[in-house]
């Protein structure tokens, strides 16, 4: 459900994949943003029904006057980061940071489907798509690194990220990756902040998905009962908000 037709066509196709999802950067940076999401609109518009929960998210975030920064973990080549990067522009949120968490390694360890070393896109690809597809780099702050190193609170410290409304996108597949993300951001999470999980649905062919990746680590912390669920994509994502102190 999370690949569309056209994804899993190019897929199919040996080298066809790197070279579609490349295919906007070959492009002037003046134009590339265009071409990229006219793909994105025409070719993979399955990401259409990823976005429906962010345009919730950021909707909400917007209209609370008070938007504090996006810190999303795991971007692998920046689809996601784009998508935010643009939502973020249209509400005029100008303040916003963006934070890009990812070992730029690929997955730390299995779980299931997910294999050691997926995704493995360099940080130096992230940042030229991420530029391409006409994000502002000077807002994005790319923390190289597995979580297991970076996500520590002299790391908040470093960053300057401090208690606020913020968005974070959870997109790093795994339940210990996600335990660690929690963790890390407890301390920045006031009232009215957003936590979107990217891989909500990833173990529902389980039986018991409430004990696999995301939805078990958010299951476990204690935190997420001051949270209530704010938007859901039936088979994809799921986004809750913060409503008690
Ligand atoms: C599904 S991909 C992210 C997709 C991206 N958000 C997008 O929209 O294209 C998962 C990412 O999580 C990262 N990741 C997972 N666990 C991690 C960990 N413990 N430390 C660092 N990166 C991790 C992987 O490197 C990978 O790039």
């Amino acid at each position: 459900m999370k690949y569309s037709l056209a994804k899993r066509l190019v897929s199919s196709v040996p080298g066809l994949r790197t070279f579609g999802a490349r295919l906007f950067t070959f492009f002037p940076t003046a134009v590339s943003p265009y071409i990229y999401h006219f793909m994105r609109a025409v070719l993979f518009r399955d990401n259409a029904q990823r976005l429906k929960t962010f345009k919730v998210c950021f909707d909400k975030l917007a209209a609370s006057g008070d938007a504090g920064d996006y810190l999303e973990f795991g971007v692998a080549r920046g689809t996601s980061m784009i998508s935010s990067h643009r939502l973020a522009k249209q509400h005029r949120l100008d303040s916003m940071r963006f934070f890009a968490f990812d070992s730029f390694a690929g997955l730390p360890s299995d779980e299931e489907q997910f294999t050691r070393g997926d995704m493995a896109y360099s940080q130096k690809d992230f940042s030229h798509f991420c530029e391409k597809a006409g994000v502002e780099l000077s807002r994005v702050t790319p923390v190289p690194g597995f979580f297991e190193a970076t996500l520590t609170d002299d790391m908040l410290a470093k960053l300057d990220i401090k208690p606020g409304r913020h968005i974070v996108h959870v997109d790093c597949d795994l339940y210990e990756s996600t335990v660690l993300v929690l963790r890390f951001v407890e301390p920045v999470l006031e009232v009215g902040s957003i936590i979107m999980f990217d891989d909500w649905h990833s173990f529902d062919y389980k039986q018991d998905p409430e004990n696999w990746g995301e939805q078990r680590a958010f299951g476990e912390w204690a935190e997420h009962e001051k949270f209530e669920k704010l938007a859901e994509h039936p088979d994809w994502n799921c986004a809750f908000i913060k409503t008690k102190a």
